[in-house]
């Protein structure tokens, strides 16, 4: 089936759509014909966002939404219900890029980066559970990190974060497949959005555009992928860390994987 087809009038919500992978995945889901719930702190942005969607002939509900909040979430759900009158697809994609000092383990930088990146996602996913599990079906999209699987040196409050979503995902997965429900974590590894503009990457690890993010957010839900990694090539990288941490490390210092400020 192509795309269009697949979903056409499909009602999609997409947290963290004011920038980056979220507005890349809305202006794709909004093309293929669904119906997109952007959602984000960014009032303006959702705006000229809507704005974009709407001159492309596509459709767009802006819900002012602060992941944090479960009384916000839970807002947004209520509000494309109530709009739409259902929630086919969610991507749980709103996030933050928290580091610390290496070693220093900042608690505050920690607090931070678990109420956003996983209890903010814990907040999304919770709210749009009744109304899937009313009517048997629905699917939810993960927006993880390569980092879940391995770790880079300065990101700690980032990447426990995330390997915490990753442990969720895993277990909402098997626990939701009898329930109708569908789970796709997708990790992928560096992307050119304003998250990491301030990063200058080592090539063996470029940056790429958030529309093919957006592209294997598609695939992943049209052929339900439990688990999908952007790009394909990376996704021996956490059984090679599984088995051979020292390797890991060994090359991801080599390969200065970390790369640089500036
Ligand atoms: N960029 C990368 O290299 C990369 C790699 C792997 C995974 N990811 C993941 O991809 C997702 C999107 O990241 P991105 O690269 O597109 O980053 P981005 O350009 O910084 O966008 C982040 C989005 O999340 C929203 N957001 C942040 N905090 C929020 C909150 N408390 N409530 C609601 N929305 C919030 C922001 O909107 P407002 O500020 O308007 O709220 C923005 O729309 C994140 O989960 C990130 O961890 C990114």
């Amino acid at each position: 089936m192509n795309n269009k087809a697949f979903f056409k009038e499909k009602v999609i919500v997409i947290t963290g759509a004011s920038g980056g992978i979220g507005r890349a995945a809305a202006l794709a889901f909004a093309r293929c014909g669904a119906k997109v719930v952007i959602a984000a702190r960014n009032e303006e942005k959702l705006g000229s966002l809507k704005e974009e969607i709407h001159r492309q002939g596509g459709q767009a509900l802006a819900i002012k939404t602060d992941i944090c909040s479960f009384s916000d979430t839970e807002g947004m759900a209520r509000e494309t219900i109530v709009k739409w009158g259902r929630i086919d697809i969610v991507i749980a994609n709103a996030g933050q890029f928290v580091q610390d000092a290496p070693g220093e383990i900042d608690l505050q930088a920690y607090e931070r980066s678990l109420a956003v990146n996983f209890m903010g996602t814990l907040h999304v996913v919770k709210s749009v559970l009744p109304e899937m599990r009313r009517r048997g079906r629905g699917h939810i999209v993960i927006v993880n990190s390569l980092d879940a699987k391995k770790g880079i040196v300065g990101d700690g409050p980032y990447v426990a974060a995330k390997a915490a979503l990753d442990g969720f995902g895993d277990v909402l997965r098997q626990e939701l497949t009898a329930r109708g429900i569908r789970v796709t974590s997708i990790y992928p590894g560096r992307v050119d959005t304003p998250m990491i503009a301030h990063i200058r990457v080592p090539r063996i690890s470029p940056k790429m555009s958030p529309e093919r993010v957006a592209r294997a957010m598609i695939r992943g839900i049209k052929r339900n992928r439990a688990v999908m990694v952007v790009p394909a090539a990376f996704f021996p990288l956490g059984s090679l860390n599984n088995l051979f941490p020292r390797l890991a490390d060994r090359a991801y210092r080599v390969l200065k994987i970390q790369g640089k400020d500036g």
